[in-house]
């Protein structure tokens, strides 16, 4: 029988990336991305271009995802999009293909919050090592390009939003201090490959914590900044010819330190021992370590997504409309991008 979730078709469009993924009854069946890179040159994400990229590329990542998943247009059953945050140009071009999909197919429309989309990315395939999907309820630990917080969810589409940055968000910290060291952008996995010849003692950078649980990388940042801007000329070509690897281990450390011990905390006070850490930085090698470090010693359990599930893809929209479809959640023609959505 063809229910709303039987061939669920996602996609993504929030920033540089246009995504399409098809999902049936929660199985991934496909997943398409096309990164743009015509960013890169600019040291960042430029938007007029990703409105243009996007409007080149969504009709070919879609019909990539239908042939991946082995099916055709009439037998989508359900379209899921994200509807912000994002930026307004990349995030119309995804709602308006969306929208005139579902009213040309007659079926269900399902408005996806890009940020509960990277909570859900912890389904799709469970923790990368053990294949498991966290029980509810649990933490999530959303690090991402734009946002850092701690969320707790609960079964029904139940989301309290415990903790946040107050400044820079982790990613933005990785790609600012990338900037700095000449690493281009995003910086984030450029760090994460140095890091890993590096030295994470060399140089003891602070570890800033904010209110209750709320994060500050923007001291980081700048303790970066002036290590580097208070040397010698000399000392400092020194450094970053010889020690880039050892900086960015240091930095990277400050940054893991400061989510663990946060996350500790939470732990603590909720009592709550199931954590998924989701978005771009968890890709980040040491925080993918550490935690899980920190939850065998803890008896805490830990579920982080396989790497190809923590950037942006149109799977993880697709897993969380299958959840808001179940609880009988969709949307209607009037849905409109929201670039300043909150969770
Ligand atoms: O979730 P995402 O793909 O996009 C947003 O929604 O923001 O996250 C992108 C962010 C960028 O800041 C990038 O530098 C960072 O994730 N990132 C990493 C790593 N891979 C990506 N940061 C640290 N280590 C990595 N391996
Ligand atoms: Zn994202």
């Amino acid at each position: 029988m063809k229910t709303a979730t039987s061939h669920l078709l996602a996609i993504e469009s929030s920033c540089d990336d246009t995504a399409a993924a098809v999902l049936a009854e929660g199985t991934l069946k496909s997943s398409v991305i096309a990164s743009q890179s015509i960013h890169a040159i600019f040291g960042g994400v430029v938007p007029e271009l990703a409105s243009r990229d996007h409007q080149r590329l969504i009709v070919p990542v879609v019909t990539q995802a239908l042939k991946e998943a082995a099916i055709s247009r009439n037998d989508v059953s359900s379209v899921a999009v994200t509807y912000g945050p994002g930026l307004a140009g990349s995030l119309l071009v995804g709602v308006s293909f969306a929208k005139a999909l579902a009213l040309a197919l007659d079926v269900p429309l399902v408005g996806v919050n890009h940020m509960e989309g990277h909570i859900y990315s912890a389904f799709i395939e469970g923790d990368y090592q053990t294949q498991e999907k966290p029980p509810f309820p649990f933490l999530c630990l959303t690090v991402s390009g734009g946002h850092t917080e701690i969320t707790i969810i609960e079964e029904g589409f139940k989301h309290t939003k415990i903790g946040r940055t107050r400044d820079d968000a982790a990613g933005e910290a990785f790609d600012k201090v990338g900037k700095m060291l000449g690493l281009g952008y995003p910086a984030g996995p450029k760090i994460d490959k140095l890091a890993q010849t590096g030295n994470p003692l060399f140089h003891h950078f602070p570890r800033t914590k904010s209110n209750g649980f709320d994060f500050s990388f923007s001291g980081l940042k700048t303790a970066v900044l002036y290590y580097l801007q208070k040397m010698p000329e000399v000392q400092r070509n020194e450094v970053l010819t010889h020690h880039l690897n050892d900086v960015c281990a240091s930095f990277q450390a400050a940054v893991v330190d400061v989510l663990i011990t946060t996350m500790a905390q939470v732990v603590e006070e909720t009592g709550i021992r199931h954590i998924a850490v989701v978005g771009g930085v968890s890709a980040n090698s040491a925080l993918r370590n550490q935690m899980r470090v920190f939850g065998q010693k803890n008896d805490v359990s830990t579920y982080i997504p396989p790497l190809k599930y923590c950037m942006d893809n149109a799977a993880m929209i697709g897993m969380t409309a299958h959840f808001k479809l179940k609880a009988g959640i969709t949307s209607d023609l009037t849905l409109n991008a929201e670039p300043n959505l909150s969770v």
